[in-house]
């Protein structure tokens, strides 16, 4: 008995650390943003890297399983109630939840493009890296193009 209550602790209390289902919105929205400002930073570095001659592939490699990371963790970002209608400042658009299906399809193809992605990276042709970095960033704009409030 006494074993079975201190597992139920140790699992509740990871449950709770873990997930932002039960944070309150406004957290749940500073947190995706702090996210995605990582994601954008691993890209950028893939980016900056491909534009060199002889591009770093080790530097790619390492932003390359970041983006996996948080391609797999995307789908914790977006609990309900972290809209618009949380008062918070975000431009996340409410067909995020509305189109809930469609959403999840866009997280999909960018999860599915950052593991082509990592594939290439790690193979070392900086022809095949360039191209499958072009198509997973076409998979982050085709979310923001729906999904995301653009800017003024
Ligand atoms: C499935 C949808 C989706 C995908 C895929 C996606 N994003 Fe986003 N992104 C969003 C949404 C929605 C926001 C707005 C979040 C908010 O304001 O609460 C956002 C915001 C951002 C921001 C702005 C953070 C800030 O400072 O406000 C950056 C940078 C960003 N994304 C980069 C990327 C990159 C780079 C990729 C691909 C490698 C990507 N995103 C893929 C939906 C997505």
């Amino acid at each position: 008995m006494l074993r079975l209550k201190s597992c139920l602790t140790v699992f509740l209390g990871c449950t709770l650390a873990a997930s932002p289902l039960l944070a309150a919105p406004a957290d749940s929205v500073r947190m995706r943003i702090a996210e995605f400002r990582e994601l954008g930073a691993s890209f950028k570095t893939v980016n900056d890297a491909m534009r060199s001659p002889s591009p770093q592939t080790m530097l790619i490699q390492i932003a390359a399983r970041q983006i996996v990371n948080s391609s797999k963790q995307i789908y914790l970002w977006f609990p309900a109630g972290s809209g618009p209608e949380s008062g918070a400042k975000t431009k996340a658009k409410p067909e995020i939840w509305k189109q809930a299906a469609k959403f999840k399809l866009a997280q999909d193809a960018f999860g599915k493009q950052a593991l082509a992605f990592q594939r290439a990276a790690g193979s070392g042709n900086v022809a095949m890296i360039q191209a499958e970095s072009r198509k997973l960033g076409a998979t982050c704009k085709g979310c923001h193009d729906t999904f995301r409030t653009p800017d003024n």
